[in-house]
């Protein structure tokens, strides 16, 4: 069955990029020359999503503009013959059905994900955690979607996290069943080291099945009030088969100043229009002495 839908759960209040994200949405602030949704956005369309559905909060209407076409800003474009700049902005808003609902309460990620059910109906879909940049030559959505295809089940994105670091994930527990596919046997949502079962966890990408829904409807809330993704999993697991998949790629967190900084390196490096320079100017910094490079001509 043809996976056309995808959610993506973006009402977080982007609290750790304060004050950027006082009045602007954190998935707006760009990376390099795009918003950082953007890159989400292009992942889930190069892998033949329709419909994104994104699942907003308060103050986030600039996502909707900025997938929304721009009469003003395309005619003043076409006017200076920026025809190139012009066609790109278009695609995305033609291409793609944009619908927007409200998690009106921050109650956790499943509960956000539960917000999209009576749009999303009975078919499987994608849930894409923009926070997750994933720079990979096949697009991350179209990699779980073609373990989808062969498994006929639900898949979780994973990659192999240190230990220090499993806190910050849900973890798998789960049997190979050939390279980089596992057949999940247990989920963990954050444990400590002591408690992982592996050391695989959960990036943001997952190709759920609906049955997902009545499991999330009947997870209970954890310590914080949240409804987990994880746990929602946890439940289906009891129903059907569920895989996690090994993703190719380098994926970025762009939910922490580091990951973001690191994104913004990594994707500038590649730029067409800026890479090479960026490049010396990177070769050309004393990384030896702190604060060193603050006094230079570009600041
Ligand atoms: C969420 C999920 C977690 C997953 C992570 C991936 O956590 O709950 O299972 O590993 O996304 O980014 P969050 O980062 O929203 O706390």
């Amino acid at each position: 069955m043809k996976v056309r839908k995808a959610v993506f759960p973006v009402a977080g209040l982007g609290t750790r990029f304060l004050p950027a994200t006082k009045v602007q949405p954190k998935e707006m602030l760009p990376i390099v020359d795009k918003p950082a949704i953007q890159y989400a956005v292009e992942e889930a369309l190069a892998a033949g999503i329709e419909d994104i559905i994104m699942v907003t909060g308060r103050g986030k209407n600039a996502i909707e503009d900025h997938f929304d076409r721009s009469v003003e800003l395309e005619h003043v474009l076409a006017a200076q013959g920026k025809e190139d700049l012009l066609s790109d902005m278009r695609r995305i808003a033609e291409l793609v059905t944009f619908c927007y609902i409200r998690q009106k309460v921050p109650l956790g990620l499943g509960h956000a994900v539960l917000v999209a059910k009576d749009v999303v109906g009975e078919e499987p879909f994608a849930v894409v955690l923009p926070d997750d940049l994933i720079d990979a030559p096949v697009p991350a959505t179209a990699q779980l979607l073609a373990v989808f295809h062969r498994y006929h089940a639900s898949v979780l994105a994973v990659c192999p996290v240190s230990r220090e670091s499993v806190s910050s994930y849900g973890i798998i527990a789960g049997e190979p069943v050939e390279n980089g596919v596992y057949r999940v046997t247990g989920l963990v949502e954050k444990p400590s080291p002591e408690e992982a079962p592996s050391n695989l966890g959960i990036v943001g990408r997952y190709i759920l099945t609906p049955q997902v829904f009545e499991e999330l409807e009947q997870t209970p809330s954890d310590a914080k009030g949240e409804i987990q993704l994880t746990n929602g999993l946890k439940g289906l697991l009891g129903r059907q088969a569920v895989y996690a998949y090994e993703l190719n790629g380098r994926r970025h967190d762009t939910g922490n100043k580091l990951g973001f900084l690191k994104a913004t390196v990594d994707l500038a490096l590649k730029h067409p229009d800026v890479g090479k320079a960026f490049r010396e100017y990177l070769r050309g910094l004393d990384l030896d002495e702190e604060g060193s490079n603050t006094d230079g001509p570009d600041g």
